[in-house]
């Protein structure tokens, strides 16, 4: 390999078996070697490093890129590409300060992730897992389910919650959403109402969170905030589990509290197989799903692919989280 190849770390399984040189052409073609090197989410800093050192440029999962592996790997490293929308793995100071541009995949896989949070909320509200768990086992299934009609409250009125809010414009509902820097002209448009937090988490007979892991929001759901909730509403989380007390979620399913809850994201993923939701039968669980659909996956495959060539070309891609990296080149 001569030694000014430019060397491009994909970290992602690539579960959908695609021809990374296809996809990554565009690099190739500028001279980039694709190396596939899966790290499935490890939070093994030590790991990364040794993935990831001596690349130019990287397509990141879920795993820490943290100071300590930043800086481990400055030396080549010149642009991340995150294999999705949240970027809160990413310590974007350090980035920016070692002169590392670093992209998102914002929107790209919304549409799955929203049609998700419509499959989470009709599985808990019809009990879908709970008739198809009790018909396996014996047969026998008192029957009674809710049909989704009331207020759905959407925590966080971004890329997915604009989708979330279209799908949910055909059902008997009232939309409303918080959202610190509201999109007035979406929610017009969508027929939602933007609302104040509280009034949200009063009046809402289903919340579905599409919050970002932001420090203001660590643990939003706890005992304090559900207390304001009504009774017997439900929860969907497909945002992050940073953004959940599960230990007080779990309370609150027990006591009925809250009726029922459907979560594709947790604090300790892989899911802990010793997690108190589990034990629960008003929960419905999926592991981090919600965006693994062999559609949404090619997209944010070719998304990043854009990226890193645009990297390479000396162009700033759109989703460019940091521009200020350039200023410590
Ligand atoms: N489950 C999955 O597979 C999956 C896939 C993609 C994204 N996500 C997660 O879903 C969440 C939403 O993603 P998105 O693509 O819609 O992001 P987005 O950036 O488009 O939207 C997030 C919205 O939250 C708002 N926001 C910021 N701070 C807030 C706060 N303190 N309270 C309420 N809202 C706040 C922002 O103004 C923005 O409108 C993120 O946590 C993301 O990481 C999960």
């Amino acid at each position: 390999m001569p030694e000014n190849k430019t060397r491009v770390a994909v970290l992602v399984q690539n579960e959908l078996n695609l021809d990374l040189n296809e996809v990554f052409h565009d690099a190739v073609a500028q001279g980039a070697e694709i190396v596939n090197t899966p790290l499935y989410h490890t939070q093994d800093v030590q790991e990364v490093i040794a993935a990831a050192k001596g690349f130019d440029y990287v397509v990141a999962g879920r795993e820490p890129w943290n100071a300590e592996v930043l800086s481990a790997c400055a030396d080549h490293l010149k642009g991340i590409a995150r294999f999705g929308a949240g970027f809160e793995t990413v310590d974007l100071e350090k980035a920016t300060e070692l002169g590392i541009a670093v992209c998102n995949a914002p929107g790209v896989n919304s549409k799955a992730v929203a049609e998700q949070a419509l499959a989470l909320t009709l599985a808990i509200l019809r009990k879908i897992t709970i008739y198809d768990r009790s018909l396996r086992a014996d047969g026998v299934t008192a029957k009674m389910s809710q049909t989704l009609e009331g207020t759905v409250a959407l925590l966080g009125f971004g890329n997915i919650g604009c989708e979330f809010a279209k799908l949910l414009s055909v059902f008997p509902v009232k939309v409303i959403a918080y959202d610190p820097y509201p999109n007035y002209q979406a929610a017009n448009a969508l027929g939602v109402e933007i609302v104040d937090l509280e009034t949200a988490v009063r009046t809402a007979d289903i919340i579905s969170l599409h919050l970002p892991a932001v420090k203001t929001m660590k643990d939003f759901i706890c005992k304090d905030v559900i207390d304001l909730m009504k009774d017997g509403v439900y929860i969907i989380n497909t945002s992050r589990g940073y953004v959940v007390n599960e230990h007080d979620l779990a309370d609150a399913l027990r006591s009925g509290k809250i009726a029922g809850a459907a979560l594709d994201a947790f604090k300790v993923e892989p899911f802990d197989p010793d997690s108190e939701l589990k034990t629960l039968p008003n929960v419905v669980l999926t592991p981090h799903s919600a965006a693994v659909s062999t559609q949404a996956v090619r997209m944010v495959f070719n998304h990043c692919a854009g990226v890193i060539a645009s990297y390479m070309r000396g162009d700033q891609p759109r989703s460019l989280l940091n521009p200020e990296y350039a200023k410590h080149r």
